[in-house]
């Protein structure tokens, strides 16, 4: 237990724009901080950190809280987990528990024991690098020989694993842990019933989360039999999920977003080489394809990925199609190839900072170019295989989401690849198109109705949303530059806690989280416009709209802003609230608002099921359509809670 005065002041003590600002890249938009929510992916932030209040609010996910709740949320750490950490960030003193009991070690909930003896290992194995005979004539001295400075040595926490077998595990269990969790660790094995150390006889380095908390370890032989895999690494377990984890992501996360931009490389010795060289912006996947998780790590801190290949890579083409998913991530992928033979390790071992800075900023090359250059290289004098070029590398631009993003290429790859423009369009349209359909017709969760309206539509006039688009379209316009004070989820002993938002704000976010659009096409233009102001971080004034250029949207704002509107009574006598301030009473018609648009979204897509299941014939995919409708049923619930509409 911590002591209550110390809680305190940690509490006194943490800013929470501070401690988030450590995982989420946050820009300063007013009285607050805005930034990409970490819970959710997203490409217009929606995730709120507001100074003065000292709390947070992801509208995305509708989570919010304190300094305290996000670490407890985003690192999924224990509430003295998170006051420990805040502690150590503040300089605080926690007066020093007692060892951990066996006892109070069984009721620590798994995920704990697993964390505290990760750590405990990574604190193993770097003593045995450092001060033990074996671990300073084998392991150091592998190191040094290799090039590691005793910096980089540090930084890194690598360390060296016994190789008599059993010397970690041993001092494991001396500490009271369970053969079972060092098992589940893949630190420990059993041989004939005799537990041994899975990584004996190698170098080990720890590969940590974006705070620091080790989460597994990769282990690498000194032996050069090529018959022995090089790496041992952890498996899987509740703290290790492979396709989350960057290495290298802890060490670089600040100079990431610092440089806005991230190195990528494939192993641990070219994170620590190029950190060495000065070269601190680099992660690695540790040689394995890329996952989405991945990429959206790499996106809470830049919009930007180099990657690096070896000079006499074989490996690149196989590339291309995971390198797509990067695009389709949104983000701007360049390629970076070194000279023949080398990889980044040896490549930074000879050179200065200043040679390699250069070299990556002559040799870098967009992605989408650079695909189809190589591709085009192949295809000379080949009329069907160039033709094959051109689809592959129009997919790839198809996946891009910004549509300026994707005419760029077009003319980019136009030139490059001596192809007219418009046949590169037409391509590129065509794919467009066909996305569109597969999404529509995958259409599951609350998506925008995209596309060419379904008939079906008719056969259920009554649930369509005009009026409640209308309605928020009336707020948007009247209200949208006005702030109010959103409620958070209640934090701990029932704290209210509340953040100030303009009204654009919140339903641009609320919206967004659910991929939410207008039917309405000219609703849905003042919509993206009211996007564009705030993504430049303004608001428009006041009578933007009324003045608008195109007159048909300027007379639908003045029709709108000019109607007389009442706030909402009916939320006061639906549950006998009688606010008190303005702003309370336009925050509760605001989200009445949205809510009730959302619920008439959910209600059109729960009659488009019905309608299916109707019409259902012996091929239809019954089962599936009943999850949906299952789904949809639980969404309208919870919607129709949120905004206390009655549904019939
Ligand atoms: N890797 C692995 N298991 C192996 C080989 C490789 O997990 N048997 C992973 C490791 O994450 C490694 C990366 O793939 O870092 C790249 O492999 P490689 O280039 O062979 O290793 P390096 O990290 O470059 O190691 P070194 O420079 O010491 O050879
Ligand atoms: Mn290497």
């Amino acid at each position: 237990m911590i002591p209550r005065e110390i809680v305190d002041r940690i509490f006194d003590a943490a800013r929470v724009e501070e401690v988030i600002g450590e995982f989420v890249t946050l820009k300063k938009t007013g009285a607050n901080y805005k930034g990409l929510s970490p819970f959710n992916n997203e490409r217009t932030p929606s995730f709120v950190v507001s100074p003065s209040k000292n709390i947070w609010k992801d509208f995305s996910s509708g989570k919010g809280g304190n300094a305290v709740t996000f670490l407890m949320e985003h690192e999924s750490l224990s509430f003295p987990e998170a006051l420990r950490y805040l502690a150590k960030k503040y300089g605080i003193e926690i007066p020093e528990a007692e060892e951990m009991s066996a006892e109070d070690q069984a009721a620590a909930n798994e995920r704990e024991s697993l964390m505290l003896i990760n750590t405990f290992a990574q604190e193993f194995f770097t003593e045995q690098l450092h001060q033990t005979d074996e671990g300073k004539s084998i392991g150091l001295s592998y190191l040094k020989e290799r090039g590691f400075d005793g910096k980089t040595i540090e930084k890194f926490n690598l360390g060296y694993c016994p190789s008599s077998g059993d010397a970690f595990s041993k001092a494991a269990l001396a500490k009271g842990y369970r053969l079972e969790y060092l098992e589940k660790l893949g630190l420990t094995r059993q041989r004939n019933d005799r537990p041994y150390d899975f990584f004996k006889g190698r170098i080990i380095f720890p590969i940590q989360s974006i705070s620091g908390r080790v989460l597994g370890f990769g282990a690498r032989t000194m032996q050069r039999d090529s018959k022995i895999a090089k790496y041992f690494n952890s498996p899987e377990s509740e703290v290790y999920h492979k396709s989350k984890v960057l290495y290298g992501v802890f060490q670089a996360r600040a100079e990431i977003a610092k440089a806005d931009n991230c190195y990528l490389v494939e192993g641990y010795t070219d994170v620590t080489a190029l950190h060495q060289a000065g070269i601190t912006n680099v992660v690695a996947s540790s040689g394995t394809a890329l996952t989405p998780d991945q990429v959206r790590l790499i996106r809470r801190y830049t919009p930007n990925v180099t990657i690096l290949f070896d000079g006499d890579s074989a490996g690149i083409k196989a590339s291309f199609r995971g390198i797509d998913l990067i695009l389709a991530e949104g983000m701007n992928v360049k390629v970076l190839l070194l000279p023949d033979g080398h990889d980044p390790d040896s490549f930074s071992r000879e050179r200065s900072y200043t040679e390699i800075k250069k070299y990556f900023e002559r040799e870098s090359q967009d992605f989408v170019v650079f695909k189809a250059g190589v591709l085009m290289q192949d295809a000379v004098n080949d009329p069907l295989r160039k033709a094959a070029a051109v689809k592959d590398i129009v997919q790839s631009i198809a996946l891009i989401p910004d549509h300026i993003t994707r005419s760029v290429y077009i003319q980019a790859c136009s030139t490059r690849l001596d192809i007219e423009e418009i046949a590169l369009k037409n391509e590129l349209n065509k794919l467009l198109r066909k996305d569109a359909r597969k999404q529509l017709q995958v259409g599951e969760d609350v998506v925008p109705d995209k596309g060419p309206k379904a008939p079906r539509q008719t056969i259920a006039p009554a649930t369509g949303t005009a009026s409640q688009e209308r309605e928020l379209m009336r707020l948007l316009l009247n209200y949208g530059n006005e702030e109010i004070s959103v409620p958070l989820p209640s934090g701990e002993e029932g704290a209210k806690v509340e953040v100030t938002l303009p009204v654009c704000d919140v339903i641009i976010g609320e919206l967004e989280t659910d991929g939410l659009q207008f039917e309405n096409f000219r609703y849905q233009r003042i919509f993206n416009e009211y996007c564009e102001f705030r993504e430049r971080e303004e608001l428009p004034s006041n009578d933007w709209f009324v003045r608008h250029e195109d007159p048909h949207i300027s007379q639908l704002a003045v029709d709108l802003v000019s109607q007389p509107y009442e706030l909402s009574a009916m939320w006061e006598e639906r549950f006998h609230i009688y606010t008190t301030t303005e702003d309370k009473r336009l925050m509760h018609t605001v989200m009445d608002g949205i809510y009730t648009f959302k619920l008439r979204r959910v209600l059109q897509l729960i009659t488009k099921t019905e309608e299916e299941m109707k019409n259902a014939t012996p091929e239809t995919d019954i089962m599936q359509l009943l999850e949906r409708k299952k789904r949809l049923d639980t969404v309208k619930m919870k919607l129709a809670e949120f905004s206390g509409s009655t549904i019939l």
